[in-house]
């Protein structure tokens, strides 16, 4: 069986902004900061899809799914904008990133790519797509609460915008959990390419 996702790949540039918008996180939350998991940057995609633990066997047909699907898609250009956490306005469990300029365009790829695995078998996402990067985990409840103290507290327009970058490609990635945390491996990749 192999974990798998498929996600959107982000840029070296979307990445470093990523790493250091969690390094000023850390130096606001500080003694707080050990009750997080911080998401390494170079491990952050824009999740498309969890497919979890799937057969080996399966990867082509869902590597042909993400192909059928990337093959109806322009590139387009997105951005990476406002830090929040969830759930809202209760101490966090979650501290994310959001996708501003693009999301919609964003919204009809996961509805095309859910769509094209759900006709070969996947059952579609029942909750609604809400596009994010995930910086950081809680794992102590005193830290959920300094987190939602700390982004109430940054000055307006604080993490407006990380940057931008296009979409050009559908990766399917396999994560491996392993005791020093994931590790994530391509194994198929599909181009935009338009109609
Ligand atoms: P997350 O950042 O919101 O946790 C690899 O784990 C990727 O798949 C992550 O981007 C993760 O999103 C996403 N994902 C979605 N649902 C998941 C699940 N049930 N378990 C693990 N990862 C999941």
């Amino acid at each position: 069986m192999i974990r798998c996702f498929i996600a959107i790949e982000l840029d070296p540039a979307v990445r470093e902004a990523i790493g250091r918008l969690q390094a000023r996180l850390r130096k606001e939350l500080r003694g707080s900061d050990s009750g997080l998991r911080w998401v390494r940057a170079e491990n952050i995609h824009l999740t498309l899809k969890f497919l979890g633990e799937i057969p080996d066997d399966a990867v082509p047909a869902v590597g042909a799914a993400a192909d059928q699907t990337a093959a109806a898609f322009n590139p387009f250009e997105f951005e990476i904008a406002e830090v929040g956490s969830f759930p809202p306005e209760r101490p966090a469990r979650v501290v994310w990133v959001g996708v501003g300029h693009g999301r919609s365009a964003l919204l009809e790829l996961q509805k095309a790519l859910d769509q094209a695995l759900e006709e070969i078998g996947y059952p579609r996402e029942e909750r609604p797509f809400s596009a994010h990067l995930t910086l950081a985990r809680v794992s102590q409840p005193n830290a959920g609460r300094a987190v939602l103290n700390v982004l109430g507290n940054l000055p307006q327009g604080w993490a407006a915008s990380l940057g931008r970058q296009n979409a050009t490609a559908l990766t399917v990635f396999k994560s491996d959990l392993t005791r020093s945390g994931p590790t994530y491996t391509l194994l198929h990749q599909a181009a935009l390419v338009g109609v």
